[in-house]
């Protein structure tokens, strides 16, 4: 906390502990190893967001399993995506066959997983099946079926834990709620 100081002044509230982030990763990586027995799945880390949830998750799933990384954008540097998802690095290898977990920082309109779903599953994946850190259920745009989830959040802006605004925040080590006026909202 001391060291990042300047970043927790710019939050309105500390919504999840690194504690209670940990503890709600470790109780999903046990739930994948458990559904996934006998099998080797392939884990897809939504970049940039993802990054630090997917660094801890896979550590928790006591499993042989592969890593593929994508990268997708959503127009912008604003809270809102805008809907629109560009493909900016797509996966290494093909997924023929695989047993396929995305796993997401947050599912707010439901676009880029619907997009990223209906590409992957495209090229004949096995299985696919989405993991995401928190789910803002209110803020849904298209019906999406999202398997595994931490926490349900209200419609708030949040950053930390590889959550960003514009690029800022990720390095945070708990979730917190965005102030307004760091956006340019109302309080
Ligand atoms: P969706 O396509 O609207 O579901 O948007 C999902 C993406 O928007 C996430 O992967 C995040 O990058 C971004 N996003 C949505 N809500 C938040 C938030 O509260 N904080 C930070 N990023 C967010
Ligand atoms: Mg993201």
């Amino acid at each position: 906390m001391e060291a990042n100081r300047a970043m927790y002044q710019d939050l309105e509230s500390i919504l999840y502990t690194k504690e209670q982030l940990a503890e709600a990763v470790k109780k999903l990586g046990e739930t994948i190893t458990r559904d996934y027995q006998g099998k080797k799945p392939l884990m897809v880390c939504i970049l940039k967001g993802a990054s630090v949830f997917f660094c801890d998750l896979i550590r928790e799933i006591d499993l042989p399993l592969e890593i593929d990384f994508m990268v997708v954008s959503s127009y912008g540097a604003s809270t809102k995506s805008s809907g629109e998802v560009k493909m900016v690095k797509d996966l290494d290898r093909s997924i023929l066959g695989r047993d396929v977990i995305v796993v997401e920082d947050i599912v707010d309109s439901g676009m880029t997983l619907s997009f990223l779903k209906r590409t992957l599953l495209n090229r004949g994946a096995a299985s696919l099946r989405i993991a995401t850190l928190l789910d803002k259920p209110a803020r849904r745009r298209v019906e999406l079926e999202v398997d595994y989830s931490c926490f349900d959040i209200p419609d708030a802006f949040v950053v930390g834990y590889g959550l960003d605004y514009n690029e800022t925040y990720r390095n945070l080590p708990d979730i917190g709620v965005l102030a307004p006026r760091i956006y340019g909202g109302e309080e």
